[in-house]
């Protein structure tokens, strides 16, 4: 890889912290709806989830010993803004300078993501979050503390963690706050929102840290065409115009795809878009530095008809393979599965090329630099009675994916970071903590643990990858 290149890895607040109720901590709107039953695996929160609030020297210091360049985490805005804006609270915002000043400290570059889902509660009661324009102020107002605190010691600055996911579980499948169901109207007026607190964050941004790195963080699933039918063809097209670059040019281009715009205007739901918000999308546009990347997997595209699919089907959430469900927008496009690729036990498509190909098309299209935000393997580890995890399918998946990001930086992408999902084990959202993806196991389940940490067999091989800066990759 180029000199300098960050290798990473990645982490959010909630999924990792623990210490919900401490350090004049406010509450988020996923600590009260875990709280419902039947939303998570097993009813899990991260009311402890690995303990990092009070073991990030231990963690900061395993990523300093396998040489991690970079350390992407995110702030938990209650912690900061307990009732989402007013008075900072102290004790939060020196856990971060804190756990900054750690990863400096070993020579570890802070990537800090401003929002990966964790709400403060108080602004869901006070005006229903996202669903109102007055967040787009208070989520700046946050963001351009953190910029002036932390100006100097964080170069690199993620606005929002997949946006495209937190608003379709929010608002479409309900499986994620504030749990609603099927609003699709609201689902597109949201996600304006949302595009504009980025922008705006955008913007105050380089006039504070001009010289430093923004952009947002993408789930990005490149999509195939099923075949050359041309009713397949144009399932593809339409496919990523309303579920990738209806995000990806917005960012890019600060505009929404014509065509896409056209199909939801028609059908009622497109958002209202000002003069004044296309002025500030296209000059945020203008300002970001990077195409923030989450890469896990492919989708396939093929012609749905009326009394096809819909977009709400069973998610598999169990790690029994072969329980998620087919879905897809009537009229329009469905997700079949792909012949050709393995999957892993959640059902979710392993294409190492993907990647190659999602950088590819970012490259292509919009001519920006990449950072690879997450990417990982979900499984489930054992641990051995000598403490040993033998995780060999963890480092084939990495490595592959690997070798294909060098490939990609080869044909002409420029990259500058790879993080994976995740450093340590943590809370995955709605799978527990049996579905695995870090480099140090923590000795937790369901139920509870000891919270010790031991380093998997992937920790080592990262530690080489990195050492040798990707020369250990094999083909
Ligand atoms: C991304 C998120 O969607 O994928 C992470 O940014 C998440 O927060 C990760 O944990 C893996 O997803 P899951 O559902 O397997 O935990």
């Amino acid at each position: 890889m180029p000199k300098g290149f960050l290798w990473g890895s990645a982490s959010a607040a909630y999924q990792i912290e623990g210490a919900y109720n401490e350090g004049g901590k406010g509450m988020s709107n996923w600590d009260e709806f875990v709280k419902i039953p039947g939303k998570t695996y097993k009813e899990t929160t991260g009311e402890i989830a690995v303990d990092h609030y009070h073991r990030f020297k231990e963690d900061v210091a395993l990523m300093a010993e396998m040489g991690l360049k970079t350390y992407r985490f995110s702030i938990s805005w209650p912690r900061v803004f307990p009732n989402g804006r007013g008075e900072v609270n102290p004790e939060g915002i020196q856990f971060y300078e804190e756990l900054i000043d750690e990863c400096i400290k070993y020579g570890i570059e802070p990537m800090v993501t401003l929002y990966h889902w964790d709400l403060p509660q108080a602004l869901q009661e006070e005006y229903g979050g996202w669903e109102s324009p007055k967040i787009i102020d208070d989520y700046v107002h946050y963001a351009t503390y953190l910029f002036k605190r932390f100006k100097g010691k964080v170069n690199y600055w993620i606005t929002i963690n997949e946006q495209n996911i937190f608003t379709n579980f929010g608002w479409m499948t309900a499986m994620h706050p504030p749990g609603k169901f099927n609003q699709e109207k609201l689902f597109y007026q949201v996600n304006h929102h949302v595009f504009l607190a980025h922008a705006k964050a955008v913007v105050a941004f380089k006039e504070i840290i001009p010289d430093g790195k923004i952009g947002a963080s993408f789930a990005y699933s490149p999509s195939y065409g099923l075949d050359c039918r041309p009713m397949n063809a144009m399932a593809k097209l339409d496919f990523d115009n309303l579920k990738n670059y209806w995000w990806l040019d917005v960012y890019a281009y600060g505009r929404y795809p014509k065509t896409a715009y056209r199909y939801l205007e028609k059908k009622g739901v497109a958002p209202t878009v000002t003069a004044e918000d296309a002025a500030l999308l296209k000059e945020a546009a203008s300002l970001v530095d990077f195409m923030g990347v989450n890469y896990y997997q492919t989708t396939v595209v093929e012609y749905n008809p009326m009394d096809g699919v819909t977009p709400f089907a069973e998610m598999n959430t169990s790690g029994k393979k072969g329980t998620g469900q087919v879905t897809g927008e009537p009229g329009v496009y469905k997700n079949p599965s792909n012949p050709y690729l393995e999957t892993t036990d959640w059902d979710w498509t392993i294409d190492p090329a993907g990647l190659r190909y999602a950088c590819k098309e970012i490259t292509s299209r919009y001519d920006l630099p990449i950072v690879i935000s997450e990417n990982g393997l979900g499984a489930f580890d054992e641990k051995t009675t000598d403490n040993a995890i033998h995780d060999d399918y963890r480092i084939a998946y990495l490595n592959a994916h690997v070798y294909e990001l060098m490939r990609a930086v080869e044909e002409g992408s420029d990259v500058w970071a790879y993080c994976t999902w995740s450093f340590t084990d943590l809370l995955s959202w709605l799978n527990g903590y049996q579905k695995r993806y870090g480099f140090v196991y923590v000795d937790r389940d369901e139920e509870g643990g000891s919270l010790d940490r031991y380093k998997k067999d992937s920790y080592y091989w990262y530690q080489e990858v990195i050492r040798t800066n990707g020369a250990s990759i094999e083909e």
